[in-house]
């Protein structure tokens, strides 16, 4: 499964890449708005970190001609931005066009399994289904992907699943226990799945042994 960092933020997308796990990002108009930056700008600096790997960046349009231009602009700042488009009737045509220009697009703001099967027969290249949210509202947001892993899996699309709006590491693993093909998510939950208490009690015993060696033993 691949990780995508869902941030706009330059100073969190450096350090999660200098760990080498990152695959790509994905951004959102509440989170780029978040940093109060000239938005283009923070999109280059992003694709450039990023790069090859894939920077969503949405649309904020709600008309198909609007959003075929904004897409068409997006697409322009750098080779690796693949352009959201949110789930909205106007948004399909915007979808067939723009991917049958060559542009990737990732369809956002998907809540149920038809969204995701209309979004991939327009020829989007990701979904995002978002989990928490509907966790939020009483609903296993997780089904929802179980369901579009079916679908796509049927019919051998090649559209891909995000899974989106993670929440938590038991997302990140159930997410890749059913086959979402990538999983976004803030930098905290990257950074929880890194720590385990016992893998640090663990490390200190081992270094405590270790100390007790006699030094000139010690040496490789
Ligand atoms: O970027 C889309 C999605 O991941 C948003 O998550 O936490 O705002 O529901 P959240």
């Amino acid at each position: 499964m691949k990780i995508y960092l869902d941030t706009a933020n330059i100073k969190e997308i450096r350090e999660a890449h200098s760990w080498g796990i990152l695959d790509g990002v994905t951004t959102n108009p509440s989170l780029v708005s978040k940093e109060g930056r000239d938005f283009i700008e923070a999109l280059k600096e992003i694709c450039a970190v990023v790069a090859p790997g894939p920077v969503s960046a949405e649309v904020v349009s709600v008309t198909t001609d609007e959003m075929i231009r904004e897409g068409r602009d997006l697409a322009k700042v750098a080779k690796n931005v693949v352009v959201k488009i949110p789930f909205i009737r106007e948004g399909l045509r915007a979808i067939r066009t723009l991917s049958s220009e060559g542009i990737r697009i990732n369809t956002t703001l998907i809540f149920s399994a038809p969204q995701a099967l209309l979004a991939a027969k327009a020829g989007a290249s990701y979904v995002s289904p978002f989990l928490g949210r509907l966790d939020d509202i009483g609903h296993v947001g997780m089904d929802l992907v179980r369901q579009i892993r079916s679908i796509f899996d049927n019919y051998d699309f090649k559209c891909e699943i995000l899974a989106a709006s993670i929440r938590n590491p038991l997302h990140v693993i159930d997410a890749a226990t059913i086959g979402a093909d990538i999983a976004t998510m803030p930098f905290s939950v990257l950074e929880s799945l890194l720590k385990h208490p016992l893998t640090d009690l663990g490390l200190k015993k081992f270094l405590a042994d270790w100390e007790k060696l006699p030094q000139n033993s010690r040496k490789a």
